[in-house]
C-alpha cells in the first residue's frame, strides 16, 4: 500500500509555480495577485483562507485578504465584487463559501468575472469544463487529478465510483475522469444518497472517490484489494487532545481500509493540501492568461 501524500505532491506543485514566478519577476512581467474574500468569522473558512494566503505569499503570489462583517448586505458585497473585477492589478478572486444566509452564493458567483473566477465556480467555467474548454477547473478535482497525476495512476478503462454528487467535487471529478483525456477515459458511476447497491458497486471499482461528507464512510467491505482509494472527507471531530480542540477524520475508515488498498490518500494530508496547489495553479494561469 502506498500513501497518496498529498504533501509531497503539492510541494512538488509549489516548487514548479515558485520558479515560474520568479523567471515572471526576473523577466519584469506582472506579477500574479489572488484577492481574497471572507465573510463572517465562521472557523473552517478562517483556516481555509488563512492557508490559502500563506501559500499566496509561500510561492511569490500577492495576496489581498478582504474581510468583511457578516452584516454586510448582499448590494454591498456585489459592488466589492465588481471593483475586484475591474481591477487590472487583480488576477484572481476568491470569495470563500458558505456566505451569510442573507447573502445569495449564487449571485456572487456569477458576479465574479469568470477571467478572474479562480474557483471555477462560475457557470461560463463549469460550462467549459463540461466541454473540455481550456478553463478554471475549481480547486477540489483539479486537485484530485494532480494527486493522480503525480503518482501516474492509469485511469483509462478503470472502474470509477464517486461517492456524492456535489457541484464542487462529486460532479465536476465524475466529468473529468470520464472525458478523453491523459488522466480521464474511465467508466465513471456517480453515486448518491438514492444509490440502491452501493457497497457491490464499490467492490467492483478500481478506483473509489468518497467526497460525501460523512466521517468513515467507507468501510473495509466495501473496497476490493488493490483499489485506490481517494478520501475527499474532511469531518471535524471534537478532540481535546488537540491545541484547536477538534481533529480532522475523512469519508474512509482509514485504519481498516488502507491494508487492502493499492493506494489511499489519507485525512489530513491529502486532498486538501491539494486543493491548494490547484488553487495557485488557477492563479498563476490568471495571470499569464492561458
Ligand atoms: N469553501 C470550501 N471549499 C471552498 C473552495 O474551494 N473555494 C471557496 N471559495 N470556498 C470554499
Amino acid at each position: 500500500m502506498q500513501i497518496l501524500d498529498g504533501k509531497l505532491a503539492s510541494k512538488a506543485i509549489k516548487e514548479d509555480l515558485t520558479n515560474k514566478i520568479l523567471e515572471l519577476k526576473n523577466a519584469g512581467k506582472k506579477i500574479p495577485h489572488l484577492a481574497a474574500v471572507l465573510v463572517g468569522n465562521d472557523p473552517a473558512s478562517e483556516t481555509y483562507v488563512a492557508s490559502k494566503v500563506k501559500n499566496c505569499n509561500e510561492i511569490g503570489i500577492t495576496s489581498t485578504l478582504l474581510r468583511f462583517n457578516d452584516s454586510i448586505s448582499e448590494q454591498e458585497l456585489l459592488q466589492q465584487i465588481q471593483q475586484l473585477n475591474a481591477n487590472p492589478d487583480v488576477d484572481g478572486i476568491l470569495v470563500q463559501v458558505p456566505l451569510p444566509k442573507n447573502i445569495s452564493e449564487k449571485k456572487i458567483i456569477n458576479t465574479i468575472s469568470p477571467e478572474k473566477d479562480v474557483d471555477g465556480f462560475h457557470p461560463l467555467n463549469v460550462g467549459k469544463m463540461v466541454l473540455d474548454l481550456p478553463t478554471f477547473i475549481s480547486a477540489t478535482p483539479y486537485g484530485i487529478i494532480l494527486l493522480i497525476q503525480h503518482y501516474k495512476i492509469e485511469t483509462a478503462g478503470k472502474q470509477v465510483i464517486v461517492i456524492g454528487r456535489s457541484n464542487n467535487v462529486g460532479t465536476p471529478i465524475s466529468i473529468l475522469l470520464s472525458r478523453n483525456a491523459t488522466y480521464g477515459n474511465a467508466t465513471v458511476t456517480l453515486c448518491h444518497s438514492r444509490t440502491k447497491n452501493l457497497k457491490e458497486l464499490c467492490l467492483q471499482a478500481d478506483i473509489i472517490i468518497a467526497a460525501i461528507g460523512k466521517q468513515k464512510f467507507v468501510t473495509a467491505d466495501m473496497v476490493k484489494e488493490n483499489a485506490v482509494v481517494i478520501d475527499v472527507g474532511i469531518n471535524r471531530i471534537k478532540d481535546v487532545t488537540k491545541k484547536s480542540g477538534y481533529a480532522l477524520i475523512g469519508d474512509v475508515d482509514f485504519e481498516n481500509v488502507a491494508p487492502k488498498c493499492s493506494y489511499i490518500s489519507p485525512v489530513p494530508g491529502g486532498v486538501g493540501l491539494m486543493t491548494i496547489a490547484a488553487l495557485l495553479m488557477n492563479t498563476y494561469k490568471a495571470c499569464v492568461n492561458y
